[in-house]
């Protein structure tokens, strides 16, 4: 009976915390090794290094309201296995790499690239082995977010990934100088770069791969979605509805070729004073959960406009390491391993084959 007991109050929080449903039976264990003495077990496919302890005084907390329940001591065993996504049928393999998740939006500039790099810096935080690709060959921005001006080094012809606060990263940036930039290149051109970018990189060992996507549906959105087996894809929005259509080409183009959505990034979403505490949305309350429940996705939370945040990024020292402890950063820590949680539960093996789509 305690036992069940326990292994519902940990089910509950952790639905709670990460906003889903229900916790698959097989992520919770709970054994009473002598009478009132327990061992919960929770294997996660994903990664919880830091958070798991906000979870774990939640769940005291919530075990503590219960007055039948007698407990005289709690062992806790956190693990984390991430699970790698199958290949599709027809696509190169990559197999250094477990899950492809793409970041992406319909508009520019509403914070792809700055979403891309924190988040990736929070996956690695919680104790992921991750990595950047910039897909944006027309306007990388990486090497900026990541304060990296150095050339990657050649191994054969392979790219050796640039390696900084713990993530692994490739942009076309760090191959060009900038009279080079690739603003006349045609769409074979491009594509063949992104690919070779991501193929001829040596990435060694990660468990997620983040590609920072430029704006739009073209050639670029194209490639990806048809040669490259990406696991899932985040989209970043401002809650502006004139970004709505923007979205809903993005979110479609997702949904032609069966990549899984993991959620909704609510990015600029409202104004924090730091002087008065005036708490102000900006474009208006709640557009992110709007724009998530009319493409039925999930919000995966909501990032304030906030100085701290570009100020970081201009000065190639993302906040989540800037500032690892404050409030935005902890935001998204939350995002990231929402983000991850949702695709160890929705990216079931892929054996899609590769459509062939057109993006009106
Ligand atoms: N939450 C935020 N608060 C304040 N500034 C932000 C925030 N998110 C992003 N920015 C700033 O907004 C600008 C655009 O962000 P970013 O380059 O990440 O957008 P993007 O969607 O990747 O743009 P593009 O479509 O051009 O690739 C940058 O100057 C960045 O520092
Ligand atoms: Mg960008």
């Amino acid at each position: 009976m305690s036992v069940s007991t326990i292994a519902n109050s940990v089910k509950n929080v952790l639905a709670a915390a990460l906003v889903i449903t229900s916790i698959p039976d097989t992520w919770v264990q709970v054994i009473e090794n002598k009478e009132n003495h327990y061992t919960i077990t929770l294997v996660l496919p994903f990664v919880h290094d830091k958070i798991h302890l906000l979870w774990q005084n939640a769940i005291l907390q919530d075990l503590s309201k219960d007055n039948n329940l007698k407990i005289n001591s709690l062992e806790w065993k956190w693990q984390s296995t991430v699970a790698a996504m199958d290949t599709p049928v027809g696509a190169k393999t990559l197999p250094q790499v477990k899950n492809i998740i793409a970041i992406a939006s319909g508009k520019g500039g509403v914070g792809k690239s700055t979403v891309t790099t924190n988040l990736a810096l929070a996956l690695a935080a919680e104790g992921a082995r991750v990595g950047i690709l910039d897909a944006d060959i027309y306007g990388p921005n990486q090497p900026n977010l990541l304060g990296i001006t150095e050339k990657p080094q050649l191994q054969g012809k392979a790219l050796i990934p640039m390696l900084k606060y713990d993530v692994q990263s490739m942009s076309i940036g760090y191959l060009l100088d900038s009279a080079q930039t690739p603003v006349i290149w045609r769409g074979p051109m491009v594509s063949g770069a992104l690919q070779q970018l991501l193929y001829d990189t040596l990435w060694h060992e990660l468990d997620y791969l983040l590609i920072d996507m430029p704006p739009g549906t073209g050639d670029i959105q194209l490639t990806l979605a048809q040669k490259v087996p990406v696991s899932g894809a985040v989209i970043v929005t401002t809650p502006q509805d004139l970004a709505l259509l923007d979205v809903q080409k993005a979110v479609s183009m997702f949904k032609k070729v069966a990549v899984p959505l993991l959620g909704v990034v609510e990015n600029m979403a409202y104004y924090h004073c730091p002087n008065c505490q005036h708490v102000d949305a900006i474009f208006g309350e709640a557009g992110g959960k709007r724009m998530a429940e009319m493409f039925d996705l999930d919000l995966l939370g909501a990032l304030p406009l906030n100085t701290d945040i570009r100020r970081a990024c201009d000065a190639g020292v993302p906040l989540v390491v800037a500032e690892p402890k404050s409030e935005i950063a902890q935001l998204y820590q939350h995002i990231a391993v929402k983000m991850a949680a949702r695709l160890a539960l929705r990216a079931a093996p892929m054996k899609r084959r590769f459509a062939k789509i057109v993006v009106e």
